[in-house]
């Protein structure tokens, strides 16, 4: 029971495996071309993951499914190697709550009322996800960072992708474009073994609990949320949010 606990570094609830390697995550220094993800949990990471190796690899599908997408992709804590994807904060809870369930190494989330009160408190693993969001979101525009949103990829992901394209100083056909938009849908990464989990064992992440490509959805939240749930939320939001200009897109 006691590895299941958060740990916290710096105010921030963490795994304990994350814990373990912070050295290495504080002496880590990139290098002039590394392309780093900065995710919150939840908001799509793995998908953008597979669209900038997609793009790295002009769209070679082999290439792409020579391993699976936690060995082509680092998780900066567990090995070496900004790009922050922002995904709202309702749909963004209910997935990790559903993730939290599954996953054996991360606390039991509780109840869904209980996990609501635990994501609004920060209480979570990698942090609060207002203090993540807001703080990427002001710093954007001073470094070169390209600030994406889930919402948007779901909604033009051709569009978006083109984006990550022009970001990375890449310059690819409409064609391999257009095969990249086919190959990184939510349809295909959830068959595709290299992106979909299924080779972790089942004592770490247990997909019969719930699949790790559980929706793919934008406003999964409303099938979680009660009305008053809802209001306070929104409530809450606005306090936390209060001065950004940020905006999210909760429904499609
Ligand atoms: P749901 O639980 O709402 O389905 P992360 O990779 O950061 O852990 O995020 C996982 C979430 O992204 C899950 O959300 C998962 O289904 C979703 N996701 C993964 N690949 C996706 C894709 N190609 N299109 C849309 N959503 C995707």
């Amino acid at each position: 029971e006691g590895q299941l606990q958060l740990r916290e570094v710096s105010g921030i609830p963490l795994q304990a495996s994350t814990v373990d390697n912070w050295s290495q995550i504080q002496n880590f220094e990139a290098k002039p071309d590394d392309l780093l993800i900065c995710t919150y949990p939840k908001s799509g990471t793995t998908w953008i993951q597979e669209i900038v190796d997609m793009i790295e690899q002009n769209g070679d599908v082999e290439k792409c499914q020579r391993a699976i997408i936690q060995h082509r992709h680092p998780f900066i804590e567990w090995a070496r190697p900004p790009q922050p994807s922002a995904r709202n904060a309702k749909d963004c809870m209910v997935s990790y709550y559903h993730f939290q369930r599954m996953n054996q190494i991360l606390p039991d989330p509780g109840t869904w009322e209980e996990y609501f009160e635990t994501f609004i408190s920060g209480k979570v693993g990698w942090g609060s996800w207002f203090d993540h969001v807001k703080e990427w979101w002001e710093i954007k525009d001073r470094y070169q960072i390209l600030f994406l949103f889930y919402e948007d990829i779901k909604r033009d992901p051709k569009y978006e992708i083109q984006k990550v394209m022009k970001f990375m100083g890449k310059n690819l056909d409409e064609t391999v474009l257009d095969k990249i938009v086919q190959e990184t849908s939510f349809e295909k990464m959830k068959e595709n073994p290299m992106t979909n989990r299924s080779t972790v064992p089942k004592s770490i992440l247990d997909q019969s609990i719930s699949p790790f490509m559980r929706k793919g959805t934008v406003g999964d939240w409303k099938d979680h949320f009660t009305v008053a749930q809802n209001e306070r939320f929104d409530e809450i939001y606005r306090q936390k949010m209060k001065g950004t200009s940020i905006k999210f897109l909760t429904e499609l």
